[in-house]
Parts: C-alpha cells; structure tokens; sequence
C-alpha cells in the first residue's frame, strides 16, 4: 500500500475512534489506528475516569485492539486530535509502541481538521530505548 493510501485509511479509522473518545474530564478526545502487519487495522480512543489515574490513552488501546485481534507489528500508528500543538504519545504509550514496533515503523501525527502534520521513528521520540531484545 502506498503512504498516502495508508495515511488515508488511518486517519479514516483514528477520527471514528476520536468521536467516541470518553473525555468528560479533559475535554480533549484522541483518536488512534494501527496498520499492523498484515495490513489490518485496529483502532483506540481515550477512555478516562473518575479516578483521573485509570484513564487511559487511545494508543493504549488500539494497541490492545491489535494485539486481541492477532496483530503482531505495529507498521504505522497514526493519532489524531484537535491541538495547536502536536499530540505525541506521551511517555507510557511511546514504551507502550516500542513493544511492537521496528526500525522501520512510523508514528503519524494528525491533526483533525487540517490533517497530518509530522512522523516520526520511535527512536526520535524515545531515545536508546529499552525492548525484548534487552531482557
Ligand atoms: N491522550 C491520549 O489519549 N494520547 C496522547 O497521545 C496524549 C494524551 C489523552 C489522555 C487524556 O485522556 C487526554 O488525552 C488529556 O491528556
């Protein structure tokens, strides 16, 4: 498939999962998608709670979704939401994407209106990082 074609489908999939974000709290919905390696996708959004702790983040939970659906690789990993500024996944969810990632993996960021504004390798997001091939 070729990176527009993927950016596409993602991004399709990530605002589904945007508009049914669960954030009462925040008021600040995130989407995600995954293309994993057999060109499936899964998607996940923030679902917070009461208890401000147990919420938890639409990469959490797309990667979730890959892995109850048999998906192994993350390829590409796309987020979505409504922000001047670029919503990287924050620091538990970039360790989270280091689990089932490769070198050649790429983390797009979106924004909902005015679509993809950068990709990134996980290596420039999370620098010597520590993975199964450490243990
Ligand atoms: N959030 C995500 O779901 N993913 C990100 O990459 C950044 C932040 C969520 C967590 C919380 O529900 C809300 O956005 C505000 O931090």
């Amino acid at each position: 498939m070729k990176l527009n074609n993927i950016i596409n489908k993602l991004t399709i999939s990530a605002s589904q999962a945007y508009e049914n974000a669960y954030a009462p709290y925040s008021g600040f919905n995130v989407g995600a998608a995954i293309l994993d390696e057999n060109d499936n996708i899964h998607n996940g959004c923030n679902v917070e709670n009461a208890a401000y702790p147990s919420g938890s983040c639409a990469e959490e939970q797309a990667i979730g979704n890959m892995i109850v659906n048999s998906g192994k690789i993350i390829k590409h990993i796309l987020v979505i939401g409504k922000s001047d500024e670029l919503i990287t996944p924050c620091g538990a969810c970039r360790q989270r994407i280091r689990e089932f990632c490769d070198a050649s993996t790429l983390i797009h960021i979106c924004h909902i209106e005015k679509g993809l504004q950068r990709s990134f390798h996980l290596d420039e997001l999370l620098a010597y990082s520590f993975g199964p091939e450490n243990l």
